[in-house]
């Protein structure tokens, strides 16, 4: 059904097309350097609509490796129906063309609304990802709180590059990427909504907020961390306020109102009107959605084994461990959270809809560097105003709707299995010593895993960037391909020769690498389909019948949702998988190792992340034995 950071779209039957979200609208605050920003972003191109034939080519090829033979041959009819001179394709190709010329992106709008605003299970585990950082080395709520401040410190020095637009701009293959992600991060919070969700960013406001929210022990506070000359508070100024906070914040058994964060939206959107309608409870909300970001200092989390305490900070950050643990010390709604544990473990969530995981990332490794630094100014920090602890009004209906949500959130966190490993023998470095693609060959192995698991191959989501294009998000990389196919099929069987799976296996990886640089050049299938279908709804014209499709349906159910989000930091970002039967699979390909995050849900008995992260270690190192059993000169 979705894919992680793309959240595709079946069986849709409404869009929001016509609605202009706020957030992509980009008015320059005074505070920023003249244009700087806005003169990069206009000189990106636009997103590309595909050529239709090409598409609707590329669609049959894509479906090969998953729909048998009876289920192709009915596709490719209905294709050839879709696309022959004159059609409903044409028709609906010639209304996209017209939408590009007269957006800054065709698809962007429409995908914010679908892929997420629209998107209404809980954004807990269904949609925001966690990030795991390494363990840092406290175990005490001083080293908890010593590291919080330098990590808020971290985090202001990072905004005054947004603020001053001098974020270096990033590149992909030489080509500038487009920086607009950054600039919808901080300061902003996702809202629900009875039927759709929408999002406000507080930074492009007159005022913009000069205060962050915490939370500890259930306990929200608004922590103003400017001066009033407009200088960041010092390391030492912010312990000491997160002293305050703390001190504050001891009742143990506060209701956890964040946990309302974790529901389905639809019952949060309700919720959210009941809670709201107190004037204390508005105040606290909105405090809360205009913070720059939200910390989380957390309490206690289970004790497990060493090897057990990557996959159970993983946890921590996807849902907070249930409602015994940490999952109502979160607002989930918030773009950004920063959640920092007594015992070392630390990290984030953030909320997908304003950014995908790189820009996120690329802030976080400024954090961490940041608090590897020495503490500089040290000032006087006794005379700053207290902390403003936001207070809740509970009233039964409340109580209900946090009981209720405590219930959800357990029954999903003790659905979620989620396996954390860090993969030692090797990183980028084999691949690349092979000349080959690392990711490819990582996504080669990723297939190769799953057919030793279950003797098929799965339609396969990997995300790749568009941020080539002006506000490009993702498109979907189709891992699982003809090439992979033959690949996986001929590897464990005995009597193919090893030059013989050396051939087919760069074949598999070289087949991968095209389809990612097709995709981040805007000519992958996904997103074109998709606004072919938007835009027959737009039209009010009937779907087209390759959208009606069971091999449509099948090529969407993501088996294995995936993504690569490379960090300078030894870290990793994990999330749930997308459909009820599958896989979700981050990981981190440092130059000698990789980390990985797997999760499956318990209740499908077929999957199982700790079997698939087994398969996929051992998928690795039999693919790296055969590149070395084969001779030097055919590599
Ligand atoms: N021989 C030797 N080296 C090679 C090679 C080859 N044939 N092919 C690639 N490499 C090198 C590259 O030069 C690069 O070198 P570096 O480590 O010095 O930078 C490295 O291997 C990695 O390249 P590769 O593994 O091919 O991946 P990539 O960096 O091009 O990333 C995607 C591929 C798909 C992950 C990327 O294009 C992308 O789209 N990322 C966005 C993901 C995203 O948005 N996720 C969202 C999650 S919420």
């Amino acid at each position: 059904m979705w894919g992680i950071c793309s959240r595709t779209v079946v069986g849709m039957a409404k869009t929001g097309g016509s609605v202009r979200p706020q957030h992509l609208v980009k008015p320059v605050s005074a505070t920023r350097v003249a244009g700087r920003y806005l003169s990069h972003q206009k000189g990106l191109p636009c997103l590309p609509v595909p050529p239709l034939q090409q598409t609707c080519e590329r669609y049959v090829t894509a479906l090969e490796p998953i729909a048998d033979a009876d289920e192709l041959m009915h596709t490719k009819k209905l294709v050839e129906e879709f696309q022959k001179a004159g059609g409903l394709g044409e028709r609906l190709q010639k209304g996209l063309e017209k939408r590009a010329r007269s957006t800054e992106n065709w698809l962007s709008e429409w995908w914010v609304q679908l892929a997420y605003l629209e998107y209404r299970m809980p954004v807990v585990v269904h949609s925001s990802p966690g990030l795991v950082l390494p363990r840092m080395d406290f175990n005490d709520k001083l080293g908890q709180i010593r590291f919080a401040a330098k990590l808020i410190a971290g985090v202001l020095d990072f905004k005054t590059m947004i603020d001053n637009e001098t974020l270096p701009v990033e590149n992909m293959g030489g080509k500038p990427l487009c920086m607009n992600q950054y600039y919808e991060v901080l300061s902003s919070c996702r809202i629900p909504g009875l039927k759709r969700d929408s999002i406000v960013n507080h930074a492009k406001s007159s005022q913009p907020p000069k205060h962050i929210s915490v939370t500890h022990n259930f306990q929200f506070f608004q922590l103003d961390v400017y001066n009033s000359d407009g200088t960041p508070l010092t390391e030492d100024q912010l312990r000491h306020q997160l002293e305050r906070i703390c001190s504050a914040s001891q009742e143990m058994n506060a209701e956890p109102v964040g946990i309302l964060t974790t529901q389905h939206r639809d019952s949060w959107g309700e919720a959210y009107l009941r809670l709201i309608k107190d004037k204390t409870n508005k105040e606290s909300v909105a405090a809360i959605q205009k913070s720059i970001f939200t910390l989380c200092l957390d309490g206690a989390t289970p004790e497990v084994t060493q090897e057990m305490s990557r996959s159970c900070a993983a946890v921590q950050m996807l849902h907070g461990g249930g409602s015994r643990w940490n999952s109502g010390n979160r607002w989930f709604d918030k773009t950004l959270q920063f959640i920092v544990g007594e015992d070392g473990t630390c990290g984030a969530n953030y909320e997908h809809a304003p950014a995908e995981g790189p820009p996120i990332v690329a802030l976080i490794d400024h954090v961490v560097e940041y608090t590897r630094k020495p503490e500089t100014a040290r000032s006087p920090a006794a005379s700053l105003p207290t902390p403003r602890k936001l207070h809740f009004n509970i009233t039964p209906e409340i109580k209900s709707d946090i009981e209720e949500a405590k219930r959800s959130i357990d029954t999903l966190a003790g659905d979620l299995d989620i396996k954390v490993i860090v993969f030692s023998h090797f990183g980028k470095n084999v691949p690349k010593a092979h000349k080959m693609s690392p990711d490819a060959f990582i996504q080669v192995a990723l297939q190769l895993a799953f057919y030793r698991l279950y003797r098929r191959c799965c339609a396969t989501y990997e995300s790749a960037s568009l941020r080539m294009y002006r506000l490009g998000r993702t498109d979907t990389i189709r891992s699982a391909s003809s090439a992979s196919a033959s690949f996986v099929k001929a590897f464990d069987n005995p009597s193919t020769q090893n030059m013989e799976k050396v051939d087919l296996m760069e074949k598999a990886v070289k087949a991968h690498r095209s389809y990612t640089n097709m995709a981040i050049n805007g000519q992958a299938i996904d997103r074109h389909l998709l606004g072919l279908k938007l835009q027959a709804i737009e039209e009010k014209l009937s779907i087209p019948e390759i959208f009606k499709d069971s091999v449509y349906t099948k090529a969407l159910h993501y088996q294995l949702s995936t993504s690569q989000v490379p960090s300078k930091t030894d870290c990793v970002m994990c999330f749930g998988p997308v459909v009820p039967d599958g896989y979700g699979v981050c990981y981190n390909p440092m130059n000698d190792h990789i980390n990985f995050a797997m999760s499956s849900f318990n209740t499908c008995e077929e999957t199982d992340a700790g079997r698939l992260a087994q398969a996929v270690e051992g998928a690795l190192m039999d693919m790296r034995a055969a590149l070395e059993r084969a001779p030097r000169a055919k590599l």
